[in-house]
């Protein structure tokens, strides 16, 4: 049995950060639409239901029947939850009279209470909400109040004391402030009480846990089947391919298919890996097509589509090649597959992934990584025993230098671009920082390999950040000087994020005499560019990539 919480999904930003935290408790958690609950389920140990863009007044708000599980499991209403818990169960929720939002402590605290054991005195919350209750769920009692929100939590130890109409005696309970953020200082604390205390969790979900169990579900699923993966160079798809040579072996054979706008060198050097990781990996060199049908095109979002095109059509003439395979194999991750309740319904960038295959291929799809976050997929990876740089190497977008060149794409603005770069990528890899305290302990928590050493560990600007890169802004030329020569060439703009997701993120803090080194080499080594720029945009609203 693999105990699982379910979280239900209201709209909220920040449920992915629900679940994110449940893992870091080593805790296997789901997050399903709100209505969409896993009756019969019996993997179920708790529920928790997420906060909401909507009051539970809005008549478009999303609705949900607690009978399905309220009584029967344990269940944590987070701001929006917590209120509908409230609003049908005899208490009442009205508009705050100002809005409520950030941090606040917790002035009282009832510490026998299971949700609070182990809070300290006035520990911070954060709050986020227009709406407030006014009066708490017959049969609860408030367990934590701040200095302007009464009811900041409340407990009640056994649904039916709620209403007769719960089957089964499972305590529930509600809290206004948002645990799965930060700034909520033991939010991490009240979710572990929530899930080890409340729920029974065991806390069993660990990275060779996941290989054994996914070893034995994919020997089973495959049979003696093939099965074909595209790889990308990428963390992701490697690690999907490494565990599945790890449960079928010689059955797996991967495709990477060099568009001809990856990295300097990368095509031949991710070959090597791969070919030491003891897979069968087809290269194809592609990239004479994606070139020529790229040709003249400076929108960015025809640009991914023909790529998208293209990919698929290279792809599909290599698989049709392997006749007898069954399966189609993919590196998606959890985070892409999350169906969140997209308010807005707008499509911001087309993210193409491998994806079209025709159907008379009539090939099933296995996505052996399709319940983990990215830093789990790294555990894995490490677990598993793939080499650190193949690991922690950044995202790479698929359309790759691509979408890094603004503008009509040529070989010789790939190859500057992949010059320029390659200093960068280099110089972020070389450049070693001393780290301690609380600071080191971040780094290392988000499983950056490192040593402490006299309480101080040495990691890379590489490994510090998310994700790094280089964009060659050919529609625009300035003057230079070089020598006694004028030039009137290219600016290349440096881009690296610190993120945990890639939902969100800020630009990185990179020090200034790196910053002057990297720019020296790049304007004295890589023709065709004589200035450079750091772009110090944060996502919202920039995104990370700049097409
Ligand atoms: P943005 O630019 O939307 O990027 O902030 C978020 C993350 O997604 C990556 N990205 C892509 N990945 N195909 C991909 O596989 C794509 O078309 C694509 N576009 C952006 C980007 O590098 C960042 O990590």
């Amino acid at each position: 049995m693999q105990q699982k919480i379910i979280i239900l999904d209201f709209g909220s930003q920040t449920t992915q950060l629900i679940a994110r935290r449940l893992r870091e408790l080593d805790t296997f958690c789901e997050i399903l639409p709100y209505n969409k609950f896993p009756q019969g389920d019996k993997d179920v140990i708790g529920v928790i239901l997420s906060g909401s863009p909507y009051s539970v007044y809005d008549p478009e708000a999303f609705k949900v029947d607690l009978t399905q599980f309220v009584g029967r499991l344990p269940v944590l209403g987070i701001c929006y939850g917590a209120q509908y818990i409230s609003y049908h169960n005899g208490g009442n929720v009205e508009p705050a009279g100002s809005r409520e939002y950030g941090r606040q402590n917790l002035t009282t605290i009832h510490k026998e209470c299971p949700l609070f054991h182990a809070f300290d005195d006035n520990s911070q919350v954060w709050m986020s909400h227009g709406d407030t209750i006014t009066a708490i769920p017959t049969g609860a009692e408030v367990v934590a109040s701040t200095e302007s929100v009464l009811n900041a939590a409340y407990y009640c130890p056994d649904a039916r004391l709620m209403g007769s109409q719960y089957e089964g005696h499972c305590p529930v309970m509600g809290v206004q402030f948002h645990p799965e953020v930060f700034h909520s200082v033991q939010g991490t604390q009240l979710l572990r009480n929530f899930v080890v205390d409340i729920c029974g969790g065991n806390q069993d979900w660990s990275a060779d846990n996941y290989i054994e169990t996914t070893v034995r579900e994919l020997r089973e699923q495959i049979g003696s089947d093939r099965v074909i993966l595209g790889l990308s160079g990428g963390v992701d798809s490697s690690v999907a391919a490494v565990l599945l040579n790890r449960a079928i072996g010689s059955q797996l054979t991967c495709i990477f298919v060099d568009h001809g706008m990856l990295r300097k060198n990368e095509f031949q050097d991710v070959m090597k890996d791969y070919e030491c990781l003891g897979l069968n990996v087809i290269g194809v060199d592609a990239s004479d097509k994606f070139l020529s049908d790229l040709e003249g095109v400076t929108e960015p979002e025809k640009k991914r589509k023909i790529i998208g095109r293209d990919f698929v059509e290279v792809f599909n003439a290599e698989a049709k090649k392997i006749t007898d395979a069954k399966w189609l194999a993919q590196g998606t991750i959890y985070p892409d597959r999350i169906e969140s309740l997209n308010i807005t319904g707008k499509v911001i960038k087309s993210h193409h992934n491998v994806g079209g295959l025709p159907e008379e291929m009539h090939l099933s799809l296995c996505e052996p990584l399709k319940w983990l976050f990215k830093d789990e997929v790294r555990r894995v990876g490490r677990s598993l025993g793939m080499p650190e740089h193949l690991i922690t190497r950044h995202p790479f977008p698929g359309p790759g230098l691509a979408v890094r060149i603004l503008g009509a794409i040529t070989r010789e603005k790939v190859r500057i671009l992949q010059d320029a770069d390659d200093i960068y990528i280099r110089g972020l890899r070389e450049y070693k920082v001393k780290l301690s305290g609380e600071e080191a302990r971040r780094v290392l928590a988000a499983g950056v390999p490192a040593d402490m050493v006299d309480g101080e560990i040495e990691v890379s600007l590489y490994d510090q950040i998310w994700q790094a890169g280089t964009i060659l802004l050919s529609e625009v030329r300035s003057v230079g000087v070089m020598g006694d020569e004028r030039t009137y060439e290219n600016p290349v703009a440096l881009r690296a994020v610190t993120s945990t997701d890639a939902m969100t993120a800020d630009w990185a803090h990179l020090p200034y005499d790196f910053m002057a080194k990297v720019s020296t080499e790049i304007i004295n080594k890589v023709k065709g560019v004589n200035r450079v720029c750091y772009d110090i945009s944060s996502k919202p609203p920039a995104t990370i990539e700049w097409e």
